[in-house]
């Protein structure tokens, strides 16, 4: 059986700004459509991208995530661009600095930063809840441990681009290939002498010396710091203040009852979906749902549609703190699950802590929705808090 075919540009402007449709159709469509534009299938229903997720010899990274070739080959040496042995040892080495212990010695610096944030903004009149809430963690506290010596701002830029570049190569991706490219020769001019003693960046290094990974590696492992740290944490933030403004019900619920903290960010993050999809290639030939797919095939695998199955997820537009399975796959899934996922759950709760003694209402304004190849969400969002 062919695969159902859907002739869509996954990648255009309006496509971008809100995909809930689009996906909705690679949903019904069945579990693998065609993408006729692109060349590649992609996925949509839950339970398929889940099984793709953690079927890692099957549906491989080695060969890129991007759904263009250049992207792909210029990403090789990264842990999200890896399989098997190689992949284990270079997340090894990422988890030093990221797994639940090693960021649990960070959370004084964020709550110290979260409470400052919060105090600053509840005597603004107003304020543009991307650049001044979300923003605020990641661009002091993450880029400073990352240790690069370089302004958050400018890593700020050069992620967006690594984003825009993992599409296909559309005007969008062409126009950002410089900056991500920046990124690219920034890390390979990287020398254990040029980032901060002690810092994540220092530790790649470390690992280098210890024999568990290459130099080319190592300085590779440092864009797994800086290009997907950044604007996933500041999309979901906004996010997550825009679904409290926009119902103060739950914000009430999570006031009453602090426990509920973390279901409210891991929920918030199911509806936001920051990564909107990202590609594998099969390893062989392989059969879903009826559809043949040959080896070597491109299957973009949509995170963003999967959060909104409704099958998996009843009504999946409500943001609900009390779903009986709330688990999804905005970090991913499997071997590849996000790596910073402890610390950017750690900094969207600082922030919801610091503002439960001070905050009563959230109002929010028309947000500005972001368009990026493989990124979504809000871009500006007008806020206030009181
Ligand atoms: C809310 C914030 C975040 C979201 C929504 C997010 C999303 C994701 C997703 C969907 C994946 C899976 C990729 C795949 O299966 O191919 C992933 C992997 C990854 N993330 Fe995140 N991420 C976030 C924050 C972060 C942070 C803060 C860091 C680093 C400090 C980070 C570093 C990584 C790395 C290195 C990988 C690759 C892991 C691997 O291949 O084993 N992410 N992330």
């Amino acid at each position: 059986m062919n695969a159902p075919v859907i002739d869509v540009d996954l990648y255009a402007d309006d496509v971008l700004a809100d995909s809930r449709e689009v996906f909705a159709r690679i949903r019904d469509a069945g579990p693998v459509v065609w993408l006729p534009r692109h060349r590649m299938f992609a996925m949509g229903r839950f339970d398929d991208v889940r099984a793709a997720l953690r079927d890692d010899e099957l549906f491989t990274s080695g060969h890129g995530v991007a759904a263009n070739p250049l992207t792909n080959a210029l990403a090789r040496d990264t842990t999200l661009n890896s399989d098997g042995d190689t992949h284990t040892a270079r997340r090894r080495v990422l988890m030093r600095s990221l797994g639940a212990k090693a960021i649990a010695s960070v959370e004084p610096q964020l709550a110290a930063e979260a409470d400052a944030v919060v105090d600053e903004l509840s005597r603004r009149p107003q304020f543009e809840a991307v650049t001044d809430f979300a923003s605020r963690l990641p661009l002091s506290v993450v880029a400073t441990l990352v240790g690069t010596r370089r302004g958050g701002d400018r890593m700020l830029r050069w992620a967006a681009a690594t984003f825009e570049a993992l599409g296909p190569i559309n005007g969008r991706a062409r126009r950002s290939m410089g900056r991500a490219l920046s990124l690219y020769l920034f890390s390979r001019a990287l020398s254990p002498q040029s980032v901060a003693p002690g810092s994540w960046a220092a530790s790649v290094f470390d690992a280098h010396r210890a024999g568990e990974v290459t130099l080319r590696e190592a300085r590779a492992l440092v864009i797994d710091f800086v290009a997907p740290a950044l604007d996933t944490t500041i999309l979901a933030t906004t996010s997550m203040l825009d679904l409290l403004g926009r119902t103060p019900a739950v914000w009430d619920e999570v006031r009453a009852d602090p426990s509920l903290i973390s279901a409210a960010v891991v929920e918030a993050v199911r509806l936001a979906s920051p990564v909107r999809g990202f590609t594998r290639r099969l390893a062989r030939e392989h059969e879903i749902g009826g559809v043949h797919l040959r080896r070597g095939a491109r299957v973009a695998v949509l995170f963003g549609a999967a959060n909104r199955d409704e099958t998996r997820f009843p009504n999946p537009d409500r943001f609900d703190l009390q779903r009986a399975d709330a688990a999804h796959v905005g970090w991913g899934n499997g071997p590849h699950t996000c790596v910073g996922i402890h610390l950017a759950k750690l900094e969207m709760r600082t922030l919801l802590t610091a503002m439960i003694p001070h905050v009563e209402r959230i109002t929010v304004g028309q947000p500005v929705p972001l368009r990026n190849n493989t990124l979504q969400g809000i871009a500006q969002l007008p806020a206030r808090f009181g």
